[in-house]
């Protein structure tokens, strides 16, 4: 699907999906406790956006079998739930999809689940200063590339990587709508951000590689030397003014 410019209707819908996704990944992190599986979130989180009025937007994407994205550790995005039971330490990313009345959504977030060590909070810590990195230049007039390189810049600066090969998108009338929104740059690359955009902006980060694999069930991507990997994601709206999260509550 090409650029959208979104009308204030839409926005709204948006904004009230944008809402039972924010809600969904708060509860999701409040129950991600050692001994929890991800299928045990997956579930909680199939009812509770169904509850709040929406649709998961992620069940049947393209064949993807669950209601959110559970990556653990090296796994970079689009892990799959299932039977792995949560450890003390692991650095968890939830990725949650909603569709409301025909408008969709997409957020991420990264957790340390129990106690864990310092650098796998440096990470989450980063991972969310990367996408705010990014939201301080999402004002209209400015570059796709602009938004990539501040992420980037941020990123090198913490000492960690951009995972290369994955970026944000457009979102909105569908989950994946152009363009893509990068997490490097260079700056004069990219469309000019318009007012009535919608983009998830989605930094992804490794503490080593910045090269992952995908395994053998089509969907999880790790990164290629194992190292530990973080994403944060919100949907964000570009208004006259300037960024508006919309994945919030
Ligand atoms: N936030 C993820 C992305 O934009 C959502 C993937 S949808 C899935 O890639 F269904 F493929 F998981
Ligand atoms: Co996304």
């Amino acid at each position: 699907m090409p650029v959208t410019l979104k009308s204030a209707r839409e926005i709204e819908l948006m904004r009230a999906a944008g809402r039972i996704a924010a809600i969904v990944l708060d509860e999701l992190k409040a129950i991600a406790r050692p001994g929890i599986t991800t299928a045990e979130l997956d579930k909680l989180a199939c009812e509770r956006i169904r509850e709040l009025g929406g649709q998961p937007a992620f069940l049947g994407y393209r064949g993807y079998p669950a209601c959110i994205c559970t990556s653990v550790n090296e796994q970079v995005l689009h892990g799959i739930p299932g039977k792995r039971a949560l450890q003390d330490g692991d650095l968890l990313s939830l990725d949650v999809g909603v569709e409301y009345r025909g408008l969709y959504v997409d957020a991420a977030v990264s957790l340390v689940v129990g106690t864990g060590d310092s650098l796998a909070h440096r990470l989450v810590a980063a991972a969310e200063g990367a996408f705010r990195a990014g939201l301080e230049v999402a004002y209209p007039g400015r570059r796709l590339g602009e938004l990539g390189a501040a992420i980037e810049a941020y990123v090198r600066a913490q000492g960690f990587s951009v995972i290369v090969g994955y970026s944000g998108h457009g979102v909105g009338l569908a989950l994946h709508e152009e363009p893509s929104v990068p997490n490097t740059g260079p700056a004069g690359h990219g469309i000019r951000l318009r007012p009535g955009m919608t983009l998830a902006v989605e930094p992804m980060l490794s503490a080593g590689s910045s090269e992952t694999v995908v395994a053998e069930d089509g969907w999880t991507v790790s990164t290629r030397d194992g190292s530990l990997a973080a994403h944060y994601e919100h949907t964000i709206w570009i208004s006259a003014e300037g960024p508006v999260i919309l994945t919030a509550r």
